[in-house]
């Protein structure tokens, strides 16, 4: 990202402006422009404004109320900070190449507007315990992005679920055609996936949500802070126990990035199979024309690009949990300035998985199922072969035999280019005398679907039941309302 912090003197040695930094009194040197650069966060965490605001807010009404502050200055604070949301809203704000951080460019825009009041926020808070606050409230806002968005493509499988409910299609394992399943049962499959997706953005949430304010550097105050009262004011059901847990703590972002990581894969087995589908080996979907790009030399083409970047920005999603486990791994208590990089990877996975979310969302309505092709597919494969072992069970044969038969019929089928429906009665009783008219209809490949019902499987009463609970749960999770910072 670039702008007046990174575009400045270079990698020259050039002192920067003046020594304006907030500790300014203890110093007699002060980084270059480019190390001033380097050690800068305000590239990325100028996002932040709004939170960083809304924490500030609750902390000058706390400090008023226990009367550590007037309720003038927190008047006038708490005024000025909303003229300097205002600003930053509409983009007159002017981020200062001197801040190493919003934080601090929040403070200096504020006490440049009030005056000395401004100079009396900072008081019992630490910039440690104001990027924790930040951060959580971050992490509360980004998993309820995440979480509405992902709630969307549910609602979508769903839709589609219903819609094309009854088109039957080859189920696989290892990729070899296996039994025929209900189309509707494999999208469920992935609504559950992205189900799980919520749940998980919604731990994430929690444990993101205690107030850490009135950790200050990392031992507490002298200044006697209601911390639940800011607390409350944000929103936070609690605060956080331990002063120097408190600001060493980013746990909370390592829940949220590896629920991103566990629901862009999914996204990811989603995209490989329509990409899959779309081949015209397959044939089984056509993606919409919206949903795909062309050739420049070849111009019969029409390829799923969106699927496939949706399966290629995986890698990355999964570097930024890694990323954010190992900056972690080696640091003392309590804040340490590697925790400075915690928030480029958050604000990376969530970005792209809510983009993703949205692509999928798009793909999944818009896509041409084709159900000939499915059925078509369901009659290869010898698909019908364990409900034709089945049926030998039915006749009192054990399965270990009844599989054994089987096996011989599909291997002489095999070698004539047959498919087990085509074998009439005669030609099924050379290999068991078990067998009769009925063998026909154990073959049959919407009678082979219609009979799986237990609890979860794809006949189609079991995905009508599926479905109700499917809905019965988006609903619960649809009621989820969680508290964010506009
Ligand atoms: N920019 C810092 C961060 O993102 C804020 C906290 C800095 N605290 C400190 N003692 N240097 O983590």
């Amino acid at each position: 990202m670039q702008d007046e912090t990174s575009t400045s003197e270079g990698r020259g040695d050039a002192a920067t402006a003046g020594n304006t930094a907030l500790w300014g009194g203890r110093f007699e040197g002060h980084p270059t422009a480019f190390l001033q650069r380097y050690g800068a966060s305000l590239p990325v965490d100028k996002r932040m404004w709004a939170e960083d605001i809304a924490g500030s807010k609750a902390h000058a009404r706390m400090l008023a109320k226990v009367g550590v502050i007037s309720q003038e200055d927190a008047d006038a604070i708490r005024a000025g900070l909303d003229a300097v949301a205002a600003d930053i809203k509409a983009g007159t704000f002017s981020f200062d190449v001197n801040d190493e951080d919003i934080h601090m460019s929040v403070e200096r825009a504020l006490t440049e507007r009030i005056g000395a009041a401004g100079g009396r926020l900072h008081t019992g808070r630490s910039r440690n315990d104001q990027v924790a606050l930040d951060d959580r409230l971050v992490a509360r806002n980004l998993a309820a992005r995440l979480h509405a968005d992902a709630m969307a493509l549910r609602k979508e499988l769903i839709t589609r679920a219903t819609d094309d409910f009854g088109v039957v299609m080859p189920g696989y394992t290892h990729m070899q055609k296996a039994q025929p399943v209900l189309f509707s049962h494999h999208m469920l499959a992935y609504y559950w996936m992205f189900t799980r997706d919520c749940a998980r953005l919604r731990d994430a949430y929690e444990a993101a949500d205690e107030c850490p304010l009135g950790s200050a550097a990392l031992a507490g105050t002298t200044y006697p802070l209601d911390r639940r009262m800011t607390a409350e004011e944000l929103g936070f059901p609690t605060v956080t126990p331990n002063s120097l847990d408190a600001v060493s703590d980013r746990d909370f972002f390592c829940d949220l990035l590896y629920a991103c990581a566990m629901a862009q894969m999914h996204l990811s087995r989603l995209c490989e199979e329509l990409i899959l589908w779309s081949t015209d080996e397959f044939g089984f979907v056509t993606m919409d024309d919206t949903y795909s790009t062309g050739s420049s030399i070849m111009p019969q083409k029409k390829n799923p690009d969106f699927a496939e970047l949706t399966r290629g920005k995986t890698g990355r999603v999964y570097g930024d949990l890694m990323g954010m486990l190992t900056m972690l791994k080696g640091l003392p208590l309590a804040y340490d300035k590697d925790l400075q990089e915690d928030k480029e990877c958050v604000y990376d996975a969530v970005d792209t998985l809510s983009d993703t979310l949205r692509v999928a969302t798009g793909m999944i309505a818009t896509m041409h199922v084709h159900a000939d092709r499915m059925r078509a597919g369901s009659h290869g494969g010898f698909m019908a072969a364990t409900d034709l072992a089945d049926y030998l069970v039915g006749k009192g044969l054990p399965f270990r035999k009844a599989h054994e038969v089987v096996g011989h019929i599909v291997l002489a089928c095999e070698k004539q280019g047959r498919t087990l429906q085509s074998l009439s009665t005669d030609e099924l009783r050379q290999f068991s005398d078990l067998f009769d008219d009925t063998a026909a209809d154990a073959m049959n490949i919407d009678a082979i679907v219609a009979r799986r019902n237990t609890e979860g499987g794809t006949g189609h009463d079991a995905v009508r039941a599926q479905l109700e609970r499917a809905r019965a749960d988006y609903a619960r999770d649809a009621a989820w309302d969680p508290v964010t910072i506009e």
